[in-house]
């Protein structure tokens, strides 16, 4: 069984996110899409909701598992016996953060990572962007799948 994870904070998951996780689940035979918790990044969702979220709009992909975690990449893939790290690279200006965990976390286990281009249709987009425009009334809906929006502007709208 060929394994990959799909690491990140997902404060929504966005459509670059959704491209990327379904490339690879065509690629592998289990994609874990995993919310990893920071505690120094407060979210506007809470982990439970992201996760919802991730489940709705990945509900066609049978091989993409939604799963959450709190420590180090690599000893979530040791847990679920992953041997891959997926990571979506936006612009150049991913590129050496990206790189340096990709090398911790190869120095560290052994465990490799993949970086896989993002659609150039989303090229700048982040859960940040999307987080902001949407608290000024912007139109997200070009950029988040449409459960996502909705959560979105009713989350805006409680604050
Ligand atoms: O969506 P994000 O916020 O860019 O995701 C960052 C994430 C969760 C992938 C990164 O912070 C991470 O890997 N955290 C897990 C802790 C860890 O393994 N840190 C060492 C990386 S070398």
């Amino acid at each position: 069984m060929r394994r990959a994870v799909c690491p990140g904070s997902f404060d929504p998951v966005t459509l670059g996110h959704l491209d990327i996780i379904e490339r690879a689940a065509r690629l592998y035979d289990e994609v874990y899409v995993a919310v990893f918790m920071n505690a120094s990044k407060g979210g506007l969702f809470e982990v439970e909701e992201r996760l919802e979220m991730l489940e709705e709009v990945t509900a066609d992909h049978p091989n993409v598992i939604i799963d959450s975690f709190q420590g180090l990449v690599v000893d979530y893939c040791k847990s679920r016996e992953i041997e891959v790290v997926i990571k979506g690279i936006r612009a150049v200006s991913d590129f050496d953060y990206e790189l340096s965990m990709a090398q911790m976390n190869h120095g560290l286990s052994g465990v490799d990572t993949l970086f896989m281009p993002t659609n150039r249709l989303y090229s700048f987009l982040s859960s940040s962007l999307v987080k902001d425009v949407a608290k000024w009334g912007g139109d997200v809906s070009a950029h988040v799948p449409q459960t996502v929006a909705r959560r979105l502007v009713a989350r805006l709208r409680e604050q």
